[in-house]
């Protein structure tokens, strides 16, 4: 698979920030999932307006607070989420993007729908179907777009599906 490049200020980060290349293949292809779920939402939900760059920000710099806490790159932690933020902001990241370093991990906490789309893209790069947020994000674009809760979620059900039925692939190119 070839995924998408990072946007060219997250690239500017990883480099900035020196990266280790495990963290940046991630962030590629979280960011790359978070293409294919906006391109999807696009076509399944006519008129929904979403925020594509600042998302796809998220997608692609999420995870930077690893690199101050290089453990949680392999292990478990939440300490690179209390950290993130801070630290892109330290890097010129103004405090509105900045916000996903810190969001990704705790979507139960907020019903803001781009960090919930970061949150799924977090999970679904690699297969992981989290019926709790996939519910959350449903109910979300029915009050948006007006369709019904159920009617919303099946479009939904059935992208997220298609998206992590192509995990394998990400998960090949991760450890090439
Ligand atoms: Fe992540």
């Amino acid at each position: 698979m070839t995924p998408l490049c990072l946007p060219p200020d997250a690239a500017r980060l990883c480099e900035e920030l020196a990266a280790p290349p495990l963290l940046v293949r991630h962030l590629v292809l979280v960011h790359d999932a978070g293409g294919d779920l906006l391109d999807g939402l696009t076509a399944a939900f006519p008129g929904l307006v979403l925020d594509r760059a600042t998302i796809l920000f998220g997608a692609a710099t999420h995870d930077l607070g690893k690199v101050l806490h290089a453990r949680e790159l392999t292990g478990p932690g939440d300490l690179h989420e209390r950290d993130g933020p801070g630290l892109l902001e330290e890097h010129c990241v103004l405090p509105r993007l900045a916000r996903f370093a810190g969001t990704h991990g705790r979507w139960r906490e907020t019903d803001d729908l781009e960090d919930l789309l970061v949150a799924l893209a977090d999970a679904i790069w690699c297969g992981r179907r989290i019926e709790q947020l996939e519910m959350k994000v449903a109910a979300i674009l029915a009050a948006m777009t007006g369709l019904e809760r159920w009617a919303a979620w099946s479009k939904l059900d059935a992208m997220c599906g298609e998206i992590a039925s192509r995990s394998e692939n990400r998960l090949a190119w991760i450890q090439s």
